[in-house]
């Protein structure tokens, strides 16, 4: 069993123990797998990026093909490089500038639906509204009601995911247990929605301006043509998967950071009344709210969902003075890295400001919430831009502060969310 019982517990805060106790290079014994932690900005570099070839993505990520197929996030090699430039064009400027105004309508219904002192829970309300603006930006805005029933499908299969994500599941997933059998029956629906919808729109011919017009205009350069219904059902749902969760975690940090620091929180109001003088925040805001995207980084900085990146060595490889031997898995944490004081001064105090300038003696790889090389997320930068604008349109109305009593802490399983929700309480600005 090696350190798995300490490991399961909280994966996160275990391997910020390890790294700190034994340095950059830390072999976890984990029942029978080979792990290595790998904690050196120029080493997880030259992982993701110089020598990615000599790497696959790691085990859990292929048990998600059950779910997601062969889209971006679980497929390899040769199709992966293809289904790559195919969507690559959906996340394109003009097209991010498109759907900017359903990120800041959608948080503009949310906050009009919020009352002053009556507590929330945040996460559960950043959750609802990535998913609906996911599902707008993939879907359009003329289905609402497609978009709210894939939603509602969506959240089924989501809640039972993890179910398939366990150790085990293989066989798991052929006992005709209630949670497969649910799971499986959603699966079954959502796809009839998605399969619907893009009959329909390949039906129509045109293009809608949502992500799902792209993936179905998308041509293969080398003349072989698009995707077929399947690649196209695939790649839409790991959007979705990809595309909701972890801005909805990142977000609850940021208003949980926001009601800590008080210093911060002005500075952030400020920058809204000055920029936006009360009007909804658009795409063309962006340059102007500086401030509001410098707390999102620095909330990707103490709380990266994406905490851990994993990586199957297809040969031996050599880290410093130890060698990794081919089909070990490589561990790397933003969480961990972000926090070492050798990259950040006072490492664990939320300090927005070190965003407005550059330190050029900061190793790139020191920060990394969104990965690096050819399998870096390809949604960044609708995420900066999703992040930045609902907070400038939450934070214009409402002040969150923390309900008091209530516990805050970390599980970090497939992202890193908040343990027990996180309960707070609006206050009109
Ligand atoms: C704060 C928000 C987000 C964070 C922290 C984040 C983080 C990441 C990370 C670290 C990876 C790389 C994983 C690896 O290398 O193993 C990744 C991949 C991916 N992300 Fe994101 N992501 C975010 C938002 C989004 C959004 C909004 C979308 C889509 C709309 C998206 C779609 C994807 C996809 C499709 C991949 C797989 C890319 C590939 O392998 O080619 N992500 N994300």
């Amino acid at each position: 069993m090696g350190v798995l019982p300490e490991f399961r517990k909280d994966p996160a805060a275990f391997l910020e123990k390890v790294a700190r106790q034994y340095g950059d290079v830390v072999y976890l014994p984990l029942g029978r797998q080979h792990i290595y932690y790998v904690g050196h900005p120029d080493a997880i570099r030259d992982i993701l990026v110089t020598h990615q070839n000599k790497f696959k993505k790691s085990r859990m990520l292929e048990r998600a093909r059950v779910l997601l197929g062969d889209g971006l996030l679980t497929s390899e090699g040769q199709h992966h490089r293809r289904q790559r430039r195919l969507v690559q064009p959906a996340f394109h400027r003009d097209r991010l500038a498109g759907y900017g105004a359903a990120m800041a309508d959608r948080a503009a219904i949310l906050r009009d639906q919020w009352k002053s002192e009556q507590p929330i829970d945040v996460l559960q309300e950043m959750m609802r509204l990535t998913l609906a603006i996911v599902a707008k930006t993939l879907f359009s805005t003329d289905v609402d009601p497609e978009a709210d029933e894939i939603g509602s499908a969506l959240t089924q299969v989501f809640d039972l995911f993890e179910v398939i994500l366990m150790p085990f599941s293989e066989i798991l997933e052929k006992l005709p247990l209630p949670a497969v059998r649910r799971f499986k029956r959603a699966r079954k629906r959502l796809d009839e929605t998605i399969y619907r919808l893009i009959a329909e729109r390949r039906a129509r011919g045109d293009d809608t301006g949502d992500l799902l017009s792209m993936l179905l205009l998308a041509q293969d350069e080398e003349g072989s043509g698009g995707m077929t219904d399947e690649q196209v059902r695939d790649e839409a749902l790991t959007l979705f998967l990809a595309g909701h969760e972890t801005t909805a975690d990142a977000l609850t940090w940021v208003w949980y950071l926001l009601s800590q620091n008080p210093e911060a929180e002005a500075a952030f109001h400020a920058e809204l009344d000055r920029v936006l003088a009360g009007r909804l925040p658009t795409f063309d805001d962006l340059p102007q709210l500086r401030f509001a995207e410098s707390v999102f980084a620095e909330t990707l900085r103490l709380y990266p969902p994406a905490w851990g990146i994993g990586r199957r060595a297809l040969e031996d490889y050599p880290v410093g003075d130890v060698l990794i031997p081919a089909r070990s898995v490589v561990l790397m944490s933003p969480y961990v890295v972000h926090r070492d004081p050798r990259w950040f001064g006072d490492p664990l105090v939320f300090r927005p400001e070190r965003w407005l300038a550059d330190d050029p003696a900061r190793p790139k790889f020191a920060y990394f919430p969104f990965g690096g090389g050819a399998r870096v997320c390809i949604g960044e930068r609708f995420a900066w831009m999703e992040g930045t604008l609902l907070l400038a349109a939450i934070g214009q109305r409402w002040r969150l502060r923390l309900e008091p009593g209530h516990r805050v802490g970390t599980h970090a399983r497939i992202t890193l969310r908040p343990k027990h929700g996180m309960r707070m309480i609006p206050e009109r600005r």
